[in-house]
């Protein structure tokens, strides 16, 4: 079968940069940040990105790029059949696993949009909003439309190819986000009180870092790069072979990061600017569907033009942010599904498309109908995003890291990383290192802390 390649290095970059920013972004970003000491997290997640994140990114692209297969394929081929094959298809597997529940808040963000473009929160009293959105996910019906939709329009992109379809997407799309969220932080830094906001955000203090801020800084890093999920070396197997590696991975991280500081730009000023407590205005779907609709109505003006224009932007820009990360997920899953038992592209994203429509929608109905279904306490949500994002994820972002530093041949990983040659590596050294070393240890002691083995010593 023939296969398609990026057709510029710009698209292969914002493309995998699509995939990085994502949710975790806006929603989990910067109140972290806040909370855990500022620019004191910041630096910490800094560093963890130089020191595992940009390593396992790299070993990622690379390993796509070499065999140019998808990421099951990929690991096949590099592991000369041995059981290390199967890093391969975790990352698969986990990538898809991610999409089915990535797609019920992806649908979220889509129906927000619609409630603030219809200036719905219009005199919606400030104790209101919470039920506002316990009765939305409690429906039956109105999560699992905007599910469809939000499905329809991935499948659509994928559909497409990997240069019309996911780098065409990726070269509007990103644009548009990075506007978008330069426009929400200019509009909410000029709000009265919004010093105390950025203060918020940036004022560095030591004092609240702790084991457990290392911890959650490094967790962060990993979800917000995309690593272990398949997508960054599905993505880099359309790369071709002059796409400098180390390169790309660097502008991915940057980007990534400077989104991820500008949504606390965005988040801060306003909830200062109202006068509430950041630490109450929690994080995740409390925050983004709680207290923000509540505060940009506040800050801004209820019902004013304002209000309006500034949370149908905010919520255009988190579906943005949703989608290029969930199409990279589907990419991930098509590749595999097309290539390894042979179908068309067209037949493989159906497949994907089908399994994620029942999987989305069980995970949609978890917060109404389907509530009662549990296990180990968590409705099917939190049982997909916990077994994805605390297992699954540091897992596999371990074993990549082992697998690239102790097992995948060295010549071969130099020859790549230079492309062959051309490219100066002063750097290979100490990414060896990190990968030996430095990442399966300090990914070692997230899992732990992600499965709750520190908790019983605390
Ligand atoms: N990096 C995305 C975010 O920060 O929201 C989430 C994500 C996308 C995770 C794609 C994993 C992935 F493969």
């Amino acid at each position: 079968m023939e296969r398609e390649n990026f057709g510029s290095k710009i698209g292969a970059v914002l493309a995998a940069a699509g995939s990085a920013v994502g949710l975790g972004n806006v929603w989990r970003f910067p109140i972290e940040t806040g909370q855990n000491g500022g620019a004191a997290f910041i630096i910490i997640y800094v560093l963890c990105i130089l020191l595992l994140g940009l390593p396992i990114m790299i070993s990622e692209f690379l390993i796509g790029r070499y065999t140019h297969a998808n990421t099951a394929g990929a690991y096949r081929i590099v592991s000369n059949g041995s059981p290390w094959k199967w890093v391969g298809r975790m990352g698969v597997f986990t990538g898809w696993f991610i999409l089915c529940y990535y797609v019920v808040v992806g649908a979220w963000t889509m129906h927000y949009t619609f409630l603030s473009v219809t200036n719905a929160f219009y005199e919606v009293p400030a104790q209101e909003y919470e039920g506002i959105f316990d009765r939305f996910v409690a429906n039956p019906w109105v999560p699992t439309l905007w599910l469809f939709l939000f499905i329809g329009v991935i499948h659509y992109v994928i559909t497409r190819g990997v240069q019309s379809g996911i780098e065409r997407s990726a070269k509007v799309m990103m644009p548009t986000l990075f506007v978008l969220t330069i426009f929400l932080a200019i509009c909410s830094i000029m709000l009265p009180g919004a010093k105390q906001g950025i203060e918020f955000l940036l004022r560095p203090d030591w004092s609240k870092v702790d084991s457990t801020t290392i911890l959650d800084a490094m967790g962060q890093a990993f979800y917000s790069l995309s690593l272990a999920m398949g997508c960054l070396c599905t993505y880099a197997s359309y790369f071709d072979k002059k796409t400098p590696l180390a390169k790309s991975a660097v502008n991915v991280a940057v980007i990534d990061t400077l989104i991820a500081i500008m949504a606390g730009f965005i988040i801060f000023p306003s909830v200062f600017n109202i006068g509430m407590n950041p630490n109450e205005v929690g994080a995740g779907a409390g925050l983004t569907f709680v207290s923000l609709p509540n505060v940009f109505q506040q800050a801004l003006g209820d019902g004013s033009f304002l209000a309006v224009i500034f949370s149908t932007a905010f919520y255009f820009l988190l579906f943005v942010a949703a989608l290029t990360s969930a199409i990279s997920l589907h990419e991930v899953a098509t590749a595999y599904v097309a290539e390894e038992f042979g179908f068309t592209r067209k037949k493989g994203a159906t497949i994907v498309t089908l399994v994620v429509l029942v999987l989305g929608t069980l995970c949609s109905l978890s917060f109404g109908p389907l509530s009662g279904v549990t296990l180990f306490g968590r409705n099917i949500f939190s049982l997909f995003d916990d077994l994805s994002g605390r297992i699954l994820l540091p897992l596999g972002g371990m074993l990549i890291s082992i697998f690239a530093g102790w097992v995948l041949d060295r010549k071969l990983y130099r020859n790549e990383l230079s492309n062959a040659g051309d490219l100066c590596t002063p750097y290979f050294k100490l990414l060896i290192f990190s990968l030996r070393y430095i990442a399966p240890l300090a990914i070692g002691l997230v899992f732990l802390d992600q499965v709750g083995v520190f908790e019983v010593f605390k």
